[in-house]
């Protein structure tokens, strides 16, 4: 999960390649790099940590009409100046940034490279010294690109500079998601459409396999084989203030703070004023066929489709398994006939989920991912997919793409038997909840400077659906805080756990579920008695005196919606409190492309 971008034709491409690696960093801030094509060389300049670290580096006056850059989460070779891109072959001809991960670079290492001094430990320095023996034997950089191909094995989108070819960027796509943006008199590459949106809105999307010549005015596509590939543009359904923070600190504050908002859009577009679906038919009719649904995912969305399991179990009758997709695709359980995958992914580029996606395709199952970015390699590899309408998300930390992603699973699971809730005013209430949670900031705030100001470990319980809010509670507080957070069940504690508890270990409580109400408090009873500090989230009409955090109640089956939203405004506290960096935590990046 790295950044990279590239622009081809006019002067000003330093500052749009600095500036979309900024956009980019969510995917990883471990180093930075950028190239540029002087006319007569290649200059590279890169250091270890952020962008504003490498921009202390590359002289004011520098630029060119050709660049390339690159934000980096190691993966082979720990961040440094050395590891960071751009890579050069040993004549320094070809300069290369790279995204993804090349599974065979020690064999090629040893089969292909065994006469080359390697600088770095990075797979990519494998790459650009392969492309270099394979140009200097064919002498066209298409052919060498077509030859490379064929021994990658892995993800990898790549940009190219070839020193003699001052007037070409040459793009490469396998796994990694890589964009090319139609600009004019000038053209572009990008890890997303967000790095190249205050260029353009036109791109062109590469499919895996498939490379790309760019120049000043014109984009060629070519297959694997070389044969030339005929594509339209798309419109990018975004635009550049939506990477705006507006008056908020943090994006993930911003992002916690359009969550109302997102579910009054949702509703809008799967709902008609008649309060009848707008999802296709295709899409229910396979979903009503489903003998068994599988909800694969990841983090935050692995989170989400345990609500999901309880949405179509509930609301559909469909008997459903969720899994982590990592696991899911090395020890796969038995898929009996007429099972339906649904694929949840808020970036629809994580690696672990498009492995599980072309696992099941190939045993000949169908698939809906349901994605906030359309586009993405999730969603075209999918049969069917469901947006989520919820606009760029910045910050690392999942939070309205969570809370968007269980609003698109109920109302999906609504329409597929036409279930007795009436969403339209079900969701509005969702929303107002959570606009009144949104005004505790003062409150959050203090019971994190109460709770989670020292110490390092920490618990969130619940029973039935806030045991899987407990679960995201938890990746929340220790992504964003490190804190170390466990989200477990509330019942299952004294099973051997409750050995952890000692004088003021935090433990909150969630409490939206009337029939486990009183045994969720015992728990809370039985760890408080070992010297816990605990606390509630509680609905209003099953608060009792002492209950700390006290919100709206909403229909029962939605509670999760807004049950999140207090765990996330203290775990961004709690993160605030502790000075951590909110928007990119250490080790992390938005976008988990490698499994
Ligand atoms: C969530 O806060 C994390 N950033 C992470 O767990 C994330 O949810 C996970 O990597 C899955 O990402 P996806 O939804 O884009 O597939």
């Amino acid at each position: 999960m790295c950044g990279i971008v590239g622009m081809i034709g006019q002067l000003g491409t330093k500052d749009m390649v600095l500036k979309g690696l900024e956009t980019l960093e969510y995917r990883g801030y471990d180093s930075a790099g950028i190239a540029l094509h002087t006319g007569e060389e290649v200059v590279v300049y890169r250091e270890k940590g952020r962008i504003a670290d490498l921009k202390q580096h590359v002289p004011t006056q520098a630029d060119a009409t050709l660049g390339i850059g690159h934000t980096r989460w190691a993966t082979h070779g720990r961040p440094s100046k050395r590891n960071s891109h751009p890579h050069q072959d040993s004549t320094g001809r070809l300069t290369i940034v790279h995204n993804g991960v090349i599974e065979n670079e020690k064999q090629i290492r040893h089969e292909y490279l065994s006469d080359i001094t390697f600088v770095s430990d990075t797979d990519t320095e494998v790459i650009v010294h392969l492309l270099s023996k394979l140009l200097a034997k064919s002498g066209n950089m298409s052919a060498a690109l077509i030859e490379l191909q064929t021994i990658l094995h892995g993800s990898y989108a790549l940009a190219i500079i070839d020193r003699e070819q001052p007037e070409v960027l040459y793009a490469v796509k396998n796994k990694s998601p890589l964009l090319i943006g139609k600009g004019e008199g000038a053209n572009y590459l990008g890890s997303d459409a967000l790095a190249m949106i205050e260029q353009t809105k036109h791109f062109y999307e590469l499919n895996d396999g498939e490379f790309a010549l760019l120049t000043k005015q014109s984009v060629q596509i070519f297959s694997k084989t070389g044969s030339l590939v005929d594509r339209e543009t798309y419109e990018a359904q975004i635009d550049a203030n939506d990477l705006a923070k507006g008056p908020f600190k943090h994006y993930m504050m911003k992002e916690m703070h359009e969550q109302p908002a997102v579910i009054r859009r949702i509703t809008k577009a799967y709902l008609t004023d008649e309060n009848e679906t707008r999802i296709e038919d295709a899409i229910l009719t396979a979903l009503r066929q489903a003998k068994r649904l599988f909800i694969l995912a990841a983090g935050t969305s692995y989170h989400a489709g345990l609500v999901g399991k309880q949405y179509f179990e509930t609301m559909a009758q469909i008997p459903t398994e969720v899994h982590i997709a990592s696991e899911f695709v090395y020890n796969m359980p038995f898929i009996p006939e007429g099972s339906f995958f649904i694929f949840i992914s808020q970036s629809g580029e994580t690696a672990d989920s498009r492995a599980a996606l072309v696992a099941i395709r190939e045993r000949g199952f169908e698939a809906l991912t349901i994605t906030n970015v359309p586009g993405s390699t999730l969603s075209r590899e999918a049969n069917y997919t469901l947006l989520l309408h919820a606009g760029p998300e910045i910050a690392v930390a999942s939070t309205k793409a969570y809370t968007a992603q269980l609003t698109v699973l109920a109302l999906t699971a609504a329409a597929i038997k036409q279930y007795a809730i009436d969403l339209k005013l079900e969701l509005a209430r969702v929303a107002t909840a959570m606009e009144h949670i949104c005004e505790m900031s003062e409150q959050f705030e203090m019971l994190a400077q109460n709770y989670f100001a020292h110490g390092q470990h920490a618990f969130y319980i619940g029973r039935h659906v806030d045991y899987f809010v407990a679960l995201e509670a938890a990746l929340k507080l220790k992504e964003i805080s490190y804190i170390h957070t466990e989200g477990f069940a509330a019942g299952e504690l004294k099973h051997g756990t409750i050995a952890l508890i000692e004088e003021g270990t935090p433990v909150i409580g969630l409490i939206s579920q009337q029939a486990i109400a009183n045994h969720t408090r015992s728990n809370l009873q039985e760890v408080s008695a070992r010297g816990a500090h605990t606390a509630t989230v509680v609905f209003e009409s099953l608060a009792q005196s002492g209950d700390t955090i006290i919100i709206d109640d909403v229909h029962t089956l939605l509670a999760p919606l807004v049950m999140v939203v207090p765990v996330q405004f203290l775990a961004y506290y709690a993160a605030y409190i502790r000075d951590c960096d909110i928007d990119k935590p250490r080790n992390l990046a938005k976008s988990v492309t490698v499994e």
